[in-house]
């Protein structure tokens, strides 16, 4: 199965005929058909498939006579991405990455090359977050970026714990957590990603940096009551404060030099003609440094209580993930470059998996052209030619780093 092919059979998995967007949460069908697809995959090119105890997935081809159990002590090189995706997102947001794997083991093979490290085609659990809210959770469990006891009490918008969710999928909850064996056999990871911005001007490009970035629940707790009979002097709306926020979050990340977005929230309980009860609004906020991406949330937090007081509505904050600048690792950044001949260089302000296991192993990025520079849209693309760059650039990579 060529490129093509594999990107042809992934296509129609979670799309919503009327929008295109496409719907892969973590654990729900279509994000499991994903997973079988790449099963699938790795069977029918004889790779060693790895189930780890937090939901993520390995393929691992395995150099001649190699075994799971004694891996070289520089360990593996290992690539893929993600296949789940948030709400009405676009079709190369992580898929891309993990299909681009496939096709590139798939060049080495057709050129004859024999790895002397083991390559690992990597498949990272619930990295959007959408259906627990903690981004990149599968990759923050194995490298000990979150306390398993709280992942397991993770609930999603049906209130089915993260515990119960990877129970129903065969797993244990109580065996999840920092995987050090797994990490030690983990020389480097190099994720391939579709740009999700407007920054990349040529097919394919290295990444430096992601800037830091994090998510923020806001509770806002009034008192629910009818809309006709309740005297505007008698409400305590949470939408009032709420709506204020929602401008604060505009005006404090134009005053910062950052990011800011409110692009979920959950009225209850929702009806046209009834004052809600509470409403729960979520700010995701980016900038360059932590001290701005800071300040941006405490003016948002101010703004909102300063706008609740007047309508007696409770304001409470709670930090649901943050992540900090991560400065992909220079050797590994600039050998690849070198091998590449010298691509462009970019930051981003998308998160990754790469970026939380930059923490423990050396990671990389490879980047491929996004023409529209949309992202988390259906209007999300690449061009056929660019994965094809990214493909042969992902090969040029795992040939010079496992097989060199
Ligand atoms: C992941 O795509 C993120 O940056 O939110
Ligand atoms: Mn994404
Ligand atoms: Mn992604
Ligand atoms: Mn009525």
């Amino acid at each position: 199965m060529g490129f093509e092919e594999m990107w042809a059979a992934l296509l129609p998995v979670g799309r919503d005929p009327v929008t295109g967007g496409y719907h892969r949460f973590a654990w729900t069908p279509p994000e499991l058909e994903c997973r079988a697809w790449f099963l699938s995959e790795a069977r029918r090119r004889d790779l060693d498939v790895e189930h780890d105890a937090n939901g993520n997935m390995f393929a691992w081809w395995l150099p001649d006579g190699g075994s799971r159990d004694a891996f070289p002590a520089e360990g593996a090189v290992v690539t893929g991405s993600h296949l789940d995706s948030v709400p009405g997102g676009g079709a190369f947001d992580g898929p891309l990455g993990v299909v681009s794997a496939f096709a590139a083991v798939d060049r080495l093979r057709e050129r004859g090359a024999r790895p002397r490290r083991p390559i690992g085609i990597a498949v990272f659990a619930e990295e959007e977050g959408a259906r627990f809210g903690v981004a990149c959770l599968g990759s923050r469990l194995l490298t000990g970026a979150i306390d398993p006891a709280r992942a397991r009490a993770l609930t999603d918008g049906d209130g089915h714990t993260f515990a119960e969710v990877l129970h129903n999928a065969g797993l244990d909850p109580g065996a999840i957590g920092p995987d050090e064996d797994l990490l030690g056999r983990i020389g480097c990871f190099v994720e391939l990603h579709v740009e999700q911005g407007r920054a990349l001007r040529e097919p394919v490009g290295v990444a430096s940096s992601i800037i830091p970035h994090g998510r923020w629940r806001f509770d806002f707790g009034g008192e629910g009551d009818h809309a006709g009979t309740t005297r505007l002097a008698d409400r305590r709306d949470p939408m009032l404060p709420f709506a204020g926020m929602v401008i604060a979050a505009r005006e404090a990340a134009e005053r910062n030099g950052t990011v800011a977005t409110v692009g979920k929230v959950r009225v209850v309980p929702g009806g046209v003609n009834a004052i809600a009860s509470s409403v729960t609004a979520w700010l995701d906020a980016r900038g360059p440094d932590d001290a701005a991406v800071r300040r941006t949330v405490k003016e948002v937090d101010e703004a909102a209580r300063v706008a609740a007081r007047p309508h007696r509505v409770s304001v409470d904050l709670a930090e649901e993930s943050y992540t900090e600048i991560v400065d992909f690792n220079a050797a590994l950044r600039d050998r690849i470059a070198g091998t590449l001949g010298g691509p462009p260089v970019l930051p981003t302000g998308a998160g990754h998996d790469a970026g939380v296991l930059a923490a423990r192993v050396p990671a990389a990025m490879l980047f491929v052209r996004n023409p529209t520079g949309v992202s988390h849209s259906p209007a999300e693309f690449a061009e056929p030619a660019d994965c094809l760059a990214g493909v042969e650039a992902l090969t040029a990579v795992l040939d010079d780093l496992a097989c060199g």
